[in-house]
Formats: structure tokens, C-alpha cells, sequence
């Protein structure tokens, strides 16, 4: 496994070859990688102003060709970096009631009342599933393409709380023939009830609940990525079944390209170093989960405040092989109502060994 501390001092400096500028304008952002095959650290944007066009589309190529890119210190209120996101496509609807700015989800370890979510609490458990590699909403008919994070209060130096990614693009390059041709056309089906499941297989609520009840969507497993032209693996920890196959087979060949891509050798490991980081990734060339904690840890003990963007597909595998206009399922609900079920409303916290 790569990581920025590691590599970036040994890393070339590299001056993007812009496609999408106003052609005879230089180059403004320098992208220095951080990792062999993919990721880079971008410098050289200036944040105290929205950026320019031009620069604007040097970010754009330089996410579609390391397939995440890191934007340090940038200083950007809720507000800027919403209307930041909104300058790369669609944004997907979302909404804290922690903050007031609208498009801006909420996937910190925080409660309305500032109290840190602690062990044995519901989201403590749906969180689990953020720590299995997956891409984001591969579970919805509409895909997200673009995914952001911003850090606003994190938790000590050392105690974890990276985001990792993998590299979906490469593993997919260094498949043998016979698997590559085995997947050309495969469309795979996807749940979040599942990614729970596989996260804690043997949690009473996410075992109570059965993936082929509710609606899973589907997406082509091999899409050449519209960012680099290269062949990527839509692969996640959503990722139910494979149609077509056996149900074993389609199982063994899930759990075989997962662990592949979880081979340190495909991943890179972006540590949030100050508030105002920020990171973005195309869903459809990288795979990512959270990093958990590290040392002396930080979950169910110290904050950490990032708040998320997404930008919708803008390629025509955007609803996959579902119907256009198919509504989003919200899990969530659900699984809370079962848990409810099970344990009571008034159990909230619930002893679960996890091994
Ligand atoms: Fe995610």
C-alpha cells in the first residue's frame, strides 16, 4: 500500500496535458502522483476565488486520469465547496439537518446534538459497511459518478480516519484473458442490504433483512471509463450477484475480485491532514472505503466532521441496465425499522460481538 507521506517526496512533478482547456493557455495546477498507478496531489489552485474554466477542466482531467485526486488547505466554506461540486455535473440531491447548505451529505460521526456515535449504536453498525471496498449508489439505477469529501474537524494525527482507494482500472488490466472475457457483457446486481450483510454477517437486524425483498439495480461490471478511455471494474461491496452465472460461481468470482483489488499493491491511502482537505474520486475508476482507525483510534472517541458531495453519472451508463427514472431506495428506513423491531425503540444500543 501506497501512502501520500510515503511516496509523495519521491513522486514526480507533473504538468497535466490538458484536452478539455482553452487550449493555448498553460497549464495553472501541478499534479504530483501518489501512487504508481493512480492518485494525485493537486497544487496550484487558488480557492480564495471560484476557480477559472480553465482551471476548473485541468481538475476534471486530472480526475479522470488518476481516478482520485487531493486538494490540500483549500479554505472553502460548506457553501463554496457546494457550489464547486455543482461546476462538474448534476448534483445528488442531499440533506443534513447538522448544516444548513443544501447538496451536502452528512457522513460524519456526529449526532444533531454534537454527540459522537458510540459502539453498539445502530449507525455504529451501518457504518461497518464504509470500511468494505465499494463504489458509491451502485445500488441505485442512477449511478453517482463524481464523490467528494471535505474535512471539517478531524480526529488526532494517528488515530486513522484516511479514506483508502483501489485501483479498478489496473487490477482489471492485469486479469487473466479468461476472466476478462468470462466478465465482457456481465451486468451485476447490486443491494445495500447486501454491502450491510457482507460488512456483519451475523448482526440480527442486517440478517433479518433479505436483499431479493427489496429492489437491487444493475450495472454493467466492465464499462470502459469515460475519463481515460481504459477498461474499469464496477465492482463493490454491493455487488449481490452476477446475472447469467451460477450462483456459487457468481459468488467465488465477487470474492475473487474484491481481494484482488485489495492487494496492498492496488491501493493508495489519503490521510486528511487539515480542515479544508479535500478529495475527489470517479466512482467508475476507483473503488473506496474508509480507513478506520489507527493507534490508540479515533471512532466512538473523537470527531470527525467531512461532509460529502456527489455528482451524478454524465455517460450513458449513468442508469446502468435499469429503467430510466427507477426511484431511489432508501435502505436506511428499513433497516432502521427492523432494528426497532428486534431490539425495541427504546434499545438503542445493542451488545453485538462482531467476531
Ligand atoms: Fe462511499
Amino acid at each position: 500500500m501506497s501512502t501520500l507521506t510515503e511516496t509523495s517526496q519521491a513522486s514526480p512533478v507533473l504538468r497535466l496535458n490538458l484536452s478539455g482547456g482553452t487550449g493555448s493557455e498553460p497549464s495553472r495546477i501541478t499534479c504530483t502522483p501518489v501512487h504508481p498507478t493512480f492518485g494525485a496531489e493537486i497544487a496550484g489552485v487558488d480557492f480564495s476565488r471560484p476557480p477559472s474554466d480553465h482551471v476548473l477542466n485541468e481538475i476534471k482531467d486530472a480526475v479522470g486520469k488518476y481516478g482520485f485526486v487531493v486538494l490540500r488547505d483549500t479554505g472553502m466554506t460548506d457553501q463554496d465547496y457546494v457550489d464547486f461540486g455543482s461546476r462538474f455535473g448534476e448534483l445528488a440531491p442531499a440533506e443534513s439537518r447538522r448544516f444548513p447548505t443544501k447538496n451536502l451529505a452528512d457522513p460524519s460521526n456526529l449526532y444533531l446534538d454534537g454527540n459522537i456515535v458510540k459502539p453498539g449504536e445502530l449507525r455504529w453498525f451501518m457504518a461497518k459497511e464504509t470500511a468494505l471496498f465499494h463504489v458509491d449508489t451502485s445500488y441505485d439505477a442512477r449511478r453517482a459518478r463524481l464523490t467528494s469529501i471535505i474535512a471539517r474537524q478531524l480526529p488526532p494525527p494517528g488515530t486513522g480516519g484516511a479514506t483508502e482507494f483501489g485501483d479498478t482500472r489496473t487490477a482489471y488490466d492485469d486479469l487473466d484473458e479468461e476472466t476478462k472475457a468470462l466478465l465482457e457483457d456481465k451486468v451485476g446486481v447490486h443491494s445495500h442490504f447486501h454491502s450491510r450483510r457482507v460488512a456483519l454477517p451475523n448482526f440480527p437486524t442486517f440478517k433479518a433483512l433479505d436483499p431479493w425483498d427489496y429492489p437491487m439495480h444493475r450495472h454493467k461490471i466492465v464499462v470502459t471509463h469515460a475519463g481515460s478511455g481504459r477498461k474499469d471494474l464496477y465492482i463493490a461491496s454491493h455487488l449481490h450477484h452476477i446475472e447469467g452465472m451460477d450462483p456459487k460461481e457468481s459468488d467465488e468470482l465477487i470474492l475473487r475480485l474484491r481481494k484482488m483489488v485489495e492487494q496492498p499493491k492496488y491501493v493508495a491511502k489519503v490521510y486528511y491532514q487539515q480542515p479544508g482537505d479535500v478529495v475527489i474520486w470517479d466512482n467508475t475508476a476507483v473503488v473506496h472505503r474508509a480507513g478506520g482507525n489507527e493507534g490508540e483510534g479515533w471512532s466512538g472517541k473523537h470527531v470527525r466532521d467531512i461532509r460529502k458531495w456527489m455528482v451524478y453519472d454524465n455517460t450513458p451508463e449513468e442508469w446502468g441496465m435499469n429503467e430510466r427514472g427507477t426511484p431511489k431506495h432508501l435502505a436506511g428506513p428499513v433497516i432502521q425499522a427492523m432494528f426497532d423491531e428486534l431490539h425495541g425503540i427504546e434499545g438503542k444500543v445493542y451488545d453485538f460481538d462482531e467476531d
